[in-house]
C-alpha cells in the first residue's frame, strides 16, 4: 500500500492489514472466553463499525446476535439536555449482555452518549469493544475493556474509518501526513 490522497488530505500506511487481523483474532479470543454461554447482543455503531463487526463476527464461534444502530445526537429541552437516539435499535435489551462495537474511541464522548442511552433499557451488562483506541485523546472515565489496537493521537482512515466519506474501504490503517 502506498500514499493515498482523500479530498484535501494525504495519508501514509501505518498499520498493515495482517497486524489488524491479528489484533482482531486476539480480541475475538478475549470475547469468546468472556461471553460463551451468555448469548451476547453485539451492537455495531454505523457507519464506521461495519468492517470491525464483520471481521469480529466471523471469528466468534459462540452463540450471539448482532444488530446495528446509527447514533443521532441533538439538544433536548433544558431539563433533558443532550439527547442521544439509537436509531434502528429494535431488539429487547433488558437483561441482555450487550457489547457495543465501535470503529474508534477518541475523546469517548460518543461512547458515553451510547452507554447513557442503553442504560434506559436496563441491560444485564454493557461493555465496549473497539477496533482502535486513542488513549491520549480519551476524556471519559468509562473503561474501554476490549481494544484491538491502541494508537497515538493522529487522524487515521481505513478498515471502516473515513475522512469525509472516503477511505473506509482501504485495507489496514493509514495515518495522516502532517
Ligand atoms: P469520540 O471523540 O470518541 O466521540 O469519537 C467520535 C467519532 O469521531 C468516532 O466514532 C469516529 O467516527 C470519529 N473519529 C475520531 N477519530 C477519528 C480518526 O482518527 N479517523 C476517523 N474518524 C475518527
Amino acid at each position: 500500500m502506498s500514499r493515498v490522497k482523500l479530498h484535501d488530505l494525504e495519508f501514509e500506511p501505518f498499520i498493515p492489514e495482517a497486524e489488524v487481523n491479528a489484533a482482531v483474532d486476539r480480541l475475538a479470543g478475549e470475547l469468546r472466553v468472556k461471553y460463551d454461554g451468555k448469548r451476547p447482543l453485539f451492537i455495531g455503531v454505523l457507519n464506521g463499525a461495519f468492517f470491525f463487526a464483520a471481521e469480529l463476527m466471523k471469528r466468534l464461534d459462540i452463540e450471539c446476535e448482532i444488530t446495528f444502530v446509527k447514533v443521532a445526537s441533538y439538544l433536548g429541552t433544558s431539563s433533558t439536555g443532550r439527547v442521544t437516539d439509537l436509531i434502528g435499535l429494535n431488539e429487547r435489551i433488558e437483561g441482555r449482555h450487550v457489547v457495543v462495537l465501535e470503529d474508534i474511541v477518541d475523546t469517548g464522548n460518543t461512547v458515553k452518549h451510547i452507554l447513557d442511552a442503553l442504560a434506559d433499557h436496563h441491560p444485564a451488562s454493557v461493555s465496549i469493544a473497539t477496533l482502535l483506541f486513542k488513549p491520549d485523546a480519551y476524556k471519559q472515565d468509562i473503561p474501554i475493556e476490549h481494544v484491538a489496537v491502541r494508537i497515538p493521537n493522529a487522524f487515521v482512515v481505513g478498515s471502516g474509518l473515513d475522512h469525509d466519506g472516503l477511505g473506509r474501504n482501504l485495507p489496514g490503517i493509514l495515518r495522516i501526513i502532517q
